[in-house]
């Protein structure tokens, strides 16, 4: 048996030692978070999408009675952009949370689901997405591509048939 280990790298920084263009993406996830239906989490998610060029978009978490068929706030910002801009680059994602019922203290990291469709849109963009998860805390989490956020992703090569 031979062990094989994975190396991931991120970054954490002041919001305030963003570039200014960051601070405000962090801005528009932190107010997306109005527009969260969190009716049964109370948990909301607000996610905010840069393009190259210059302009932005916002999702935000989206519940349902029926719980699967609720969508994070990531996914609904990544499929606004891949139907309504298909032809943008997206250069960038910011993500903000709060609870009704407690402080969020920490950076909440992205479900697999959301890490698996930022990994296609990198794929479908041949650019690396850089990411960034706000703290109430005033920090931030960087990562500059999904490929350090989900190892071992599942890509189109492997539908391919040889
Ligand atoms: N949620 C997101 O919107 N993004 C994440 O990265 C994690 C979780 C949502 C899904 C659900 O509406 C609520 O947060 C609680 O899981």
């Amino acid at each position: 048996m031979i062990e094989k280990k994975v190396v991931t790298s991120f970054f954490i920084a002041d919001l305030d030692d963003l570039s200014s263009i960051e601070q405000s993406l962090v801005e528009k996830a932190i107010i997306a978070l109005d527009s969260s239906y969190a009716t049964y989490s109370g948990f909301s998610v607000g996610a905010s999408i840069l393009f190259d060029d210059g302009t932005t978009i916002e999702g935000s978490n989206q519940e349902n009675v029926a719980y699967p068929s609720g969508l994070c706030a990531e996914r609904v910002a990544l499929f606004y952009a891949g139907s309504k801009y298909p032809n943008k680059i997206i250069k960038t994602i910011a993500v903000s949370a709060q609870s009704k019922d407690f402080d969020i203290e920490d950076y909440i990291s992205p479900c697999g689901a959301c890490r698996q469709v930022m990994a296609e849109y990198e794929e479908k963009q041949n650019s690396k997405i850089r990411i960034i998860l706000h703290s109430p805390t005033g920090q931030v989490l960087i990562s500059n591509s999904v490929e350090d956020l989900l190892p071992f992703v599942f890509k189109s090569p492997f539908l391919k048939r040889f």
